[in-house]
């Protein structure tokens, strides 16, 4: 599997951890996010706008999403209701927020992150199909030339409701860390396949730095004995 695989006790405290980490080691100014959608990323943000107050300085935060249901912005499935309702609306306020638009197609997005060039955090999901952001196995995203960084998709399984509009690879690729968080023994599956080498739309994903914060349920035996961290485990 490409980048480096850390079992966690406290996943969404590991995750506000480094998020706050990343933040205080940033290249610029500014400091660019890109969210997630899931209920993973719900409990993560929550944590994140509870660790981060005083350690934050949200003004200077730009942020993204990695990918978007085709849904109106308050449906209960849209990803910008998410972050606002677990992150921006409890941080106060971020120094621009670039929520993304179906309606608008992809090119707009695309121009948008081509401009700003990397992201500093990319924050991704796992599927227990394997998925991340909205690339679903044999899903045309997945393939997308290596000049799209933002796309319109769908799963082909019909698994995932809603048309999207996701980062490609590529667009992924401009991270300078991906930030996996994957939580629950629903995903243990998943996580075996993608250290076993299966070419599952997760294990694609590249990237300056790549981290996987996996909580036990998930974590494959083998590496929930040798990487606990924040736990019991050897460090
Ligand atoms: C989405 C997400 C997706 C999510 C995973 C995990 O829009 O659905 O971006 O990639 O992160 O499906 O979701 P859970 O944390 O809810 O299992």
């Amino acid at each position: 599997m490409n980048g480096e695989l850390v079992v966690v006790d406290d996943l969404a405290g590991e995750f506000a951890e480094r998020i706050i980490e990343a933040f205080r080691h940033r290249s610029n100014d500014e400091f660019s996010l890109a969210l997630s959608g899931g209920q993973t990323a719900r409990r993560c943000y929550e944590r994140l706008a509870a660790e981060s107050a005083s350690r934050i300085d949200w003004w200077l935060v730009e942020v993204y999403w990695g990918d978007e249901r085709c849904v109106p912005p308050e449906d209960a499935d849209s990803n910008e209701r998410l972050g606002r309702e677990a992150l921006l609306e409890r941080v106060g306020a971020a120094g621009s927020i670039h929520p993304m638009r179906c309606d608008d197609g992809p090119d707009p997005y695309q121009m948008r992150i081509g401009e700003l060039g990397r992201l500093d955090v990319v924050h991704l999901g796992l599927g227990a199909d394997g998925h991340t952001a909205s690339l679903f196995p044999g899903s045309p995203g997945l393939d997308a030339d290596p000049g799209r960084l933002v796309v319109m998709n769908e799963d082909p399984s019909g698994s995932n409701r809603h048309p999207r509009m996701t980062l490609t690879l590529s667009g992924i690729a401009r991270a300078r860390l991906v930030l996996f968080t994957v939580a629950g023994v629903e995903k243990r599956a998943a996580m075996q396949r993608i250290v076993d080498g299966e070419d599952l739309p997760a294990a694609r994903v590249h990237a300056d730095r790549v981290v996987w914060l996996v909580d036990r349920e998930a974590a494959p035996l083998a590496q929930a004995a040798n990487t606990m961290v924040g736990g019991t485990g050897p460090a």
